[in-house]
C-alpha cells in the first residue's frame, strides 16, 4: 500500500487551482458547450446551465474536494476510509474509476481531431474558401480510422508522459504552463471576435433567454453538462483534492475553479458565435460547429490561418490538461488500492484507454461488424454513445452518490470540521449542506425521471 507521503502533494494552492481548473476547462467548454447551447436555442439554456453550476455543481465540487482532502485517497479508497471497506458506497468510487476510462477513451479521439486541425491549419488548408470544403475535410478525417488512431495514440502518449512525472512535477507544472498560454490564446481570439459585425447578435443569442427551443432533453443536457464541465461525479476532484494538505482552503478554491470554468465557457461562446453569425452560419450545427463551421470562417478571414492555428492549439491544450485529470483518477486507483508504482499504473491504464478508444476512433468507418459503426446502437456513433452514457447517466449518478454520502452518511461533526478547516468562508456551511442535502438529490433525480419519461 502506498503511504500518504509517497502519493505526492501540490506545490502551492495556485498550482492546485490551475490544475483543477485545467481539469475543468476542456473540450467541454470550448467544443461542446457552444454547440449544445446553439442546439438548445442559446440564452435560456445558458441560464439553466449557470443555475446548475451554482446550485448543484459547486456544492458537489466542494464535497468532492473535501472528501479527497480529508481521506488523502482517490475515490475507491476514500469511500473505504470514510465508511466500511465492504459497503455499497465504495461502488460510487468504482463507478468513478469506470467513468474515467469511458470518458477519456472518446475524449482523446476528439482531442486528436483538434491536433489534426493544428496540423491542417499550419499546412494552410484553411486559407482558401471553397463551398463545402470544410465539411469534406472533416468528413475525410472522420472516415479515416488510421488518422484518428494516430492522433488518439499520440494525444494519449503526451498525457501519459505528463502524468507519469507525478502530481507536482507533471500535472501541476504543465498546468502552470499550459493554462496561462491557453487563456492568452483565447483572449486573442476574443479580441478578434469583438471586431466582427456578428458580435452583437452573438451576445444576444448567448444572453437573452427565450424559452422557444427548450426541451426536456435540453434540461437534462444542461445538468449533465454542468457535471461534465466541472469534472464532477467521478472523483476527479476527490483525487485532486487528495493531494491537498489539510490547511489548504478547499472552499475558496472551489469557487475560483467554477468561476474560471464558467468564464471560459462563456468566452468560448463569445468567440465562436460572432464568427458563426458574421459568416452567416447556423449556431445549431452540432458537434461539427468548431470543426466544420469555424474553419469556413477562418478561410474567409484575413489572418484566418494563423487564428485557426491558435484556436486549435488552445483547444488541444485545454483538452490535454483535462485528460491529465482523467488519467490521474484511473492511475491513482492502482497506486492507492493496488500499491502499484506510478509508472506501471500510468502505462497500464493509459494502454487500456488507448484500446478502449479504438471504436471511437473508428466511429466513421462503415462495414465494421457488418453495419456502419456510426450507426452502432440507437443511432449514435460510439463516441456519441460513450459521451451520452457518461455525461447524462454515469456522472449525475456518481454526483448523486457523492452528495448523498457527504450530506447524509458522514457525521455532522466530521463534516463541519472538514468544511471549516483552512478556510475563512466557514459560514457558507449552512447554505452548502442544505443544497447538498435537498436540492442536489432532488434536481438529479428529477432530471433522471424526466429522461426516462416518468416525470
Ligand atoms: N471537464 C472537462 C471538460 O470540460 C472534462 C473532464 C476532465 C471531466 N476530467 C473530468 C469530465 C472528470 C468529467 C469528470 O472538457
Amino acid at each position: 500500500m502506498a503511504t500518504p507521503q509517497d502519493r505526492g502533494h501540490w506545490g502551492s494552492r495556485l498550482g492546485f487551482i490551475l490544475a483543477a481548473a485545467g481539469s475543468a476547462i476542456g473540450l467541454g467548454n470550448i467544443w461542446k458547450f457552444p454547440y449544445i447551447a446553439g442546439e438548445n436555442g442559446g440564452g435560456i439554456f445558458v441560464f439553466i446551465y449557470l443555475t446548475c453550476i451554482a446550485l448543484v455543481g459547486l456544492p458537489i465540487m466542494i464535497a468532492e474536494i473535501l472528501i479527497g482532502r480529508s481521506t488523502q485517497k482517490s475515490p475507491v479508497g476514500a469511500f473505504k476510509t470514510l465508511y466500511k471497506p465492504d459497503s455499497p458506497w465504495v461502488g460510487v468510487g468504482w463507478l468513478g474509476v469506470a467513468s474515467a476510462f469511458v470518458i477519456l477513451s472518446f475524449y482523446s479521439v476528439v482531442a486528436g481531431w483538434s491536433m489534426h486541425y493544428v496540423y491542417l491549419s499550419l499546412k494552410g488548408v484553411f486559407t482558401v474558401y471553397e463551398p463545402g470544403g470544410t465539411e469534406a475535410v472533416f468528413g475525410q478525417l472522420f472516415a479515416n480510422p488510421k488518422v484518428n488512431i494516430f492522433w488518439h495514440v499520440l494525444f494519449m502518449g503526451v498525457a501519459i508522459s505528463v502524468v507519469i512525472a507525478g502530481v507536482h512535477k507533471g500535472v501541476e507544472r504543465w498546468s502552470e504552463i499550459l493554462m496561462p498560454v491557453m487563456l492568452g490564446m483565447l483572449l486573442v481570439m476574443f479580441g478578434s471576435a469583438l471586431t466582427m459585425s456578428g458580435f452583437q447578435e452573438a451576445v444576444q443569442f448567448v444572453f437573452s433567454p427565450s424559452t422557444e427551443n427548450l426541451t426536456r432533453a435540453g434540461v437534462l443536457e444542461a445538468l449533465g453538462h454542468s457535471f461534465f464541465t466541472l469534472s464532477l461525479g467521478m472523483g476527479a476532484m476527490i483525487t485532486y483534492g487528495s493531494y491537498l494538505r489539510s490547511k489548504d482552503d478547499a472552499i475558496k478554491s472551489s469557487f475560483l475553479i467554477a468561476l474560471f470554468d464558467t468564464g471560459v465557457a462563456l468566452l468560448a461562446c463569445l468567440v465562436l458565435f460572432p464568427i458563426t453569425f458574421t459568416y452567416g452560419m447556423e449556431p445549431s450545427a452540432g458537434p461539427g460547429l468548431v470543426f466544420v463551421n469555424l474553419p469556413i470562417a477562418f478561410s474567409k478571414m484575413p489572418g484566418g490561418s494563423m487564428l485557426a492555428t491558435i484556436f486549435f492549439a488552445l483547444l488541444s491544450f485545454a483538452a490535454l490538461t483535462s485528460a491529465m485529470s482523467l488519467l490521474e483518477v484511473a492511475t491513482a486507483y492502482f497506486i492507492d488500492e493496488r500499491g502499484w508504482r506510478r509508472s506501471k499504473a500510468v502505462l497500464v491504464t493509459g494502454s487500456i484507454i488507448i484500446l478502449l478508444g479504438l471504436p471511437s476512433a473508428m466511429s466513421g468507418t462503415t462495414g465494421f461488424f457488418g453495419t456502419g459503426m456510426s450507426e452502432s446502437f440507437i443511432g449514435m456513433s460510439w463516441f456519441e454513445l460513450f459521451d451520452y452514457l457518461a455525461s447524462n447517466w454515469m456522472l449525475p449518478l456518481g454526483g448523486l452518490g457523492i452528495a448523498i454520502f457527504m450530506a447524509w452518511r458522514v457525521g455532522e461533526k466530521a463534516r463541519v470540521a472538514a468544511f471549516t478547516a483552512g478556510t475563512t468562508w466557514g459560514r457558507l456551511y449552512f447554505g452548502w449542506i442544505h443544497l447538498l442535502r435537498y436540492l442536489v438529490p432532488i434536481a438529479v433525480l428529477a432530471v433522471f425521471l424526466h429522461a426516462i419519461g416518468v416525470l
